[in-house]
């Protein structure tokens, strides 16, 4: 018996950045589903020992990887019958370089969730629709990370308690209200910066916000930040997104820095890059705008029908800023689904 599933990366708008037990966030984040940038995993049940599992990247043990898993399987046990039922082998793979500066958890635990809820169903472990089915994978993913609860849905995402309706902190949802049709295809070229592995990991990111002292306004202003940009998502008033949509990504590097045992993410290339996206949008009327992960990293948003002069832009302005004139090129996807 096996369960194959992929998963997509998803880079968020307005960011996930401060936690309490167990994965529950400090507000509401909202994000975009990527379309190339995937996991795709598999989980087979074995004949060994009940409640065992072996985990493989491509084929090749990860000895490093294993504590994060043991921390994993540990949360959803109570869960899922499945875990202390049976042998469990897992391989996962990106499609994305390695060293690329993206991060795969979000996709990664997402594409392992849906893999093990299945597993648990086939088995007779739980009878569940498809809704709650994605639901319920979705709360198991972000029990492994937490943006990872987003990249179980496709498009528009929200995680995290709100006025939204149906938003809650177990599971995500796909954004429940109509878009603009300009945010119907968005795309997210990513400028990799510098493909090294982060000096801050998020686990270790959120835990600062604990100490912050800016961390009560922080939450509020995303609760804000959000409120808004969901009446951006409906009536598709690009000046007011981009605003939203950079200030989460200063807002984010801010905190990053003036958090007690801080650090800069931010490397010159960054800043580089981020003067002439302002510089190219205010010379052009483009809809560009940035955003940030936890790293160095720029994700540049923008309309499918700019595609061209943004590629333009990007080849004449900005691969001279990349690690070996590296990107990766995405839009927005589907979200994870099954292989067969
Ligand atoms: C900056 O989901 O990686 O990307 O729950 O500890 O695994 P853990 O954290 P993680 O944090 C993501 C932080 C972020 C913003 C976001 O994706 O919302």
């Amino acid at each position: 018996m096996q369960s194959k599933w992929t998963a997509p990366a998803n880079i968020a708008l307005i960011k996930y950045w401060g936690k309490q037990a167990v994965q529950i966030p400090a507000n509401p984040s909202l994000s975009m589903t990527l379309s190339r940038a995937r996991t795709v995993t598999e989980v087979k049940v074995g004949n060994g020992k009940p409640g065992s599992w072996s985990y493989t990247y491509a084929g090749q043990p990860k000895p490093g990887f294993e504590p994060k898993l043991v921390a994993f399987f540990d949360r959803i046990r109570d869960l899922l019958p499945l875990i202390s039922k049976h042998e469990l082998q897992i391989n996962s793979e990106n499609n994305f370089p390695h060293s690329s500066g993206i991060s795969s958890s979000a996709s990664f635990h997402a594409s392992l969730a849906l893999c093990l809820m299945d597993l648990n169903q086939q088995l007779g472990y739980s009878d569940l629709n498809e809704t709650a089915f994605r639901q319920q994978s979705s709360a198991i993913a972000r029990l492994g990370s937490g943006s990872a609860a987003r990249s179980v849905y496709g498009s528009w995402v929200v995680w995290g308690q709100s006025e939204l309706s149906g938003s809650n902190n177990q599971y995500a949802i796909p954004f429940p209200d109509t878009v603009h049709p300009i945010f119907d295809r968005y795309r997210d070229a990513v400028l990799i910066v510098s493909s090294e592995a982060k000096p801050l990991s998020s686990t270790a990111g959120h835990a600062l916000m604990d100490t912050n002292p800016f961390a009560p306004t922080r939450y509020e202003q995303a609760r804000n930040h959000l409120k808004q940009l969901i009446q951006v998502m409906t009536t598709g008033d690009i000046t007011r997104f981009i605003d939203i949509v950079e200030q989460e990504a200063m807002s984010l590097h801010g905190l990053i820095m003036n958090s007690r045992g801080g650090t800069i993410l931010m490397k010159p290339h960054t800043l580089e890059l981020i003067s002439r996206i302002r510089r190219y949008r205010s010379e052009t009327g483009s809809s560009l705008c940035f955003t940030l992960d936890a790293g160095p990293n720029v994700h540049l948003l923008y309309p499918d029908q700019e595609k061209e002069p943004i590629r333009s832009f990007i080849r004449s302005e900005c691969l001279q800023f990349c690690e070996n004139e590296k990107w990766l090129d995405d839009y927005i996807g589907n979200g994870a689904e099954r292989i067969n």
